[in-house]
């Protein structure tokens, strides 16, 4: 297991994306409800932004419900978005402390009134926040974000604001949930699955993939740092050689 003082402190991902799976059957192994799963998911989220906060991590964005996961039972979608709003409620305080700011990638509109205004109110209420980013996928599906952006994109070039030839990868950036977000440089999937899920497919075009078979809920601190430890043993080339990389790192 690794510790925080194991890392290296110039190497360290500024954004870390996380899939957090194995709610349901962390809480199968044990005989409780799959609910009781997402709350002990609640209870690793927090260690793990404790952990990331320490490590200097500016972004961490986590996949807390899928535009596909309304297709879940009633009573699992209920339980959700009670969860989500109760765990954001309680969390309010303890990011103001830490200085930490609140993003939500996602449609919101389809949450229910009262979870969307606890999230509006705590987004609110860390504005002014200057510190690291918790960045919360809600409603969230990459396939769902790049049709809304082409849409968006078509409508500037229908009124003329915008010319074909000029569509870069920088307009199509500027119109996603992420706009402004440096890209995630590690993702994470938690519970054994190895799929990406619908999850920020465009902004993952380089990042380091880390897959481990712990369910989220016992998922912390020293998981973290061994995904990072991890990463930062990678060599990330870009579409370059690895002659060309080492290159410019003995430049640097
Ligand atoms: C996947 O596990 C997990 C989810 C769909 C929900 C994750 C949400 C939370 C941990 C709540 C986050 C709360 C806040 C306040 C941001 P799964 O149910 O798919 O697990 P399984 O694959 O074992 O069935």
């Amino acid at each position: 297991m690794a510790t925080l003082s194991q890392l290296d402190k110039a190497k360290m991902p500024k954004h870390v994306a996380i899939i957090m799976d194995g709610n349901g059957r962390w809480a199968k192994a044990r005989n409780l409800d799959r609910s009781a799963g997402h709350k002990a998911g609640v209870k690793a989220l927090h260690n793990v932004l404790d952990a990331a906060d320490k490590a200097g991590i500016e972004y961490v964005t986590v996949y807390t419900f899928s535009t596909e996961n309304w297709n879940r039972p009633k009573e699992e979608v209920d339980a959700l978005m009670n969860l989500i709003a109760w765990g954001i409620d309680q969390e309010k305080q303890e990011m103001i402390d830490r200085n930490v700011r609140l993003r939500i990638v996602g449609d919101i509109s389809r949450m229910p009134d009262f979870a969307r205004h606890k999230t509006e109110e705590c987004v609110e209420a860390l504005k002014h926040c200057t510190g690291s980013t918790l960045v919360v996928a809600f409603n969230y599906g990459s396939r769902f974000e790049l049709t809304s952006a082409m849409q968006q994109i078509a409508q500037e070039v229908k009124q003329g604001q915008l010319q074909p030839d000029d569509i870069t990868e920088q307009t199509i950036n500027e119109h996603l949930f992420t706009k402004g977000m440096p890209e995630p440089e590690l993702l994470i999937r938690t519970g054994g699955e190895k799929r990406i899920s619908n999850y920020l497919l465009w902004q993952i075009a380089y990042s380091e993939l880390y897959f481990c078979d712990t369910y989220w809920p016992d998922f912390g601190a020293d998981e973290l740092y061994d995904a990072i430890l991890d990463y930062q043993s990678r060599e990330r080339r870009f579409g370059k050689t690895s002659a060309q990389v080492q290159e410019e790192n003995n430049q640097a």
